[in-house]
């Protein structure tokens, strides 16, 4: 038989009244009724071309070919521009942003390479690099490091074997984001240690402001890209991933999709980066804004608070430590009120018995309702 991997993740709680994971994202995924709170994933595009390129895409029939390996030129050239990422560079088209992160991490460690992540984080990310040798996930919950892991904080975690730090900015579950100078100090650690850094910035068109690592360390890093937030195309599975040709070449040795990326999905990424500029500050400003609703609701509750508001992503979290409540005591009352929410655990080790994630690129009428039912759920269970 072969035996689990040591280093594979404890499974994913299975909320009440499932079987498994997978039935419960099954149930929720098909509830068209179902508010999207629990992904951070954006419900926000209306018919702005994106959709009508994969329907002309599939109606020439052009999914019978297989596409180039590396994703169309085109798409690669339109994401690196996107970036101002264009000479020095090269891009591969990806199933996802996760998939980038599968393949960067792949192919920067060596067996007995030590990465330094922080909790809480993205957590498939730990996965993926503890293969190959130490993740060490440093504790950042907490105001003095301003909920993100500082470059003083790197620096105190290194070790002779780090080989990788990795920056989620802005940062999976808490919405913290990098100053320029802390991207600039980031890039002096890894010249001096000589590290490389995976600089994921999936949630990056969210932020107010957004610095690329890439740009003070581009021989050093890879920059994750991902359409399933900002363009809404999460379901369509696809992304990016950019460095310096030299890394590229890299992972060329070790790629997985050797067939290509979805052509369909590569059509509507084409579509959403040309018409970018046309949706994206309505996007934007109404994802900040519905922030407003959640934190006047999160302050009528005892106990309750926003540990980073505003945040710079499209998702925050509630911590409900001293209100006495579990999370998952309220993301069960919201799931009733068909609000589908994540508990802490989905993105932290150490903290995740404090708080609730919720996203809010969703319109904000949904936005409202949550509020009501967040402040009648809380009186409810504490009642209780
Ligand atoms: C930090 C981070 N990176 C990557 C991903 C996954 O991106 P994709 O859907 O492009 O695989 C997520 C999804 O939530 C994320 O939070």
């Amino acid at each position: 038989m072969i035996s689990r991997k040591k280093y594979a993740r404890v499974a994913k709680s299975v909320p009440k009244g499932f079987d498994s994971p997978n039935d419960f994202f099954n149930y929720v995924y098909n509830d068209q009724d179902m508010i999207w709170m629990g992904q951070n994933t954006n419900h926000l595009h209306e018919k702005d071309g994106i959709m009508e390129a994969m329907l002309s895409s599939i109606k020439k029939g052009d999914y019978d070919k297989y596409p180039p390996p590396e994703g169309f030129p085109e798409l690669k050239d339109l994401i690196q521009e996107d970036l101002g990422l264009t000479h020095g560079f090269d891009s591969l088209i990806t199933a996802g942003g996760t998939e980038s992160l599968y393949l960067a991490s792949n192919s920067i460690l060596d067996p007995g390479d030590n990465t330094l992540t922080c909790d809480p984080g993205y957590l498939i990310i730990d996965n993926f690099c503890s293969r190959f040798g130490e993740v060490k996930s440093v504790p950042i919950y907490n105001k003095e490091c301003g909920y993100k892991l500082t470059p003083q904080l790197a620096r105190e975690n290194l070790d002779e074997n780090t080989k990788l730090i990795i920056l989620i900015d802005p940062l999976n579950p808490l919405g913290t984001s990098y100053t320029k100078e802390e991207i600039k100090e980031f890039a002096e650690i890894s010249e001096e240690h000589g590290i490389y850094l995976i600089h994921d910035i999936t949630y990056r068109d969210f932020a107010s402001k957004h610095t690329l690592m890439a740009k003070y360390a581009p021989e050093r890093t890879v920059t994750i890209y991902s359409f399933s937030k900002i363009y809404g195309m999460a379901g369509l599975r696809i992304g990016a991933m950019i460095a310096s040709p030299d890394l590229i070449n890299s992972v060329r040795t070790i790629l997985i999709n050797d067939l290509g990326t979805n052509v369909v999905a590569q059509k509507g990424a084409i579509a959403a980066v040309n018409s970018k500029y046309e949706w994206l500050d309505n996007i934007k400003s109404t994802t900040q804004s519905n922030q407003k609703y959640i934190k006047q609701a999160v302050d009528q509750v005892e106990g309750a608070y926003l540990p980073v508001y505003p945040s710079d992503a499209n998702m925050m979290v509630i911590d409900l430590l001293n209100t006495g409540l579990k999370p998952v005591e309220l993301s069960d009352y919201l799931l009733d009120c068909g609000i589908f929410v994540r508990e802490g655990s989905y993105t932290s080790k150490l903290f995740g018995h404090r708080y609730l994630r919720i996203s809010y690129s969703i319109p904000t009428e949904y936005v409202k309702y949550f509020a009501e039912c967040f402040v009648e759920g809380m009186d409810a269970l504490s009642g209780e």
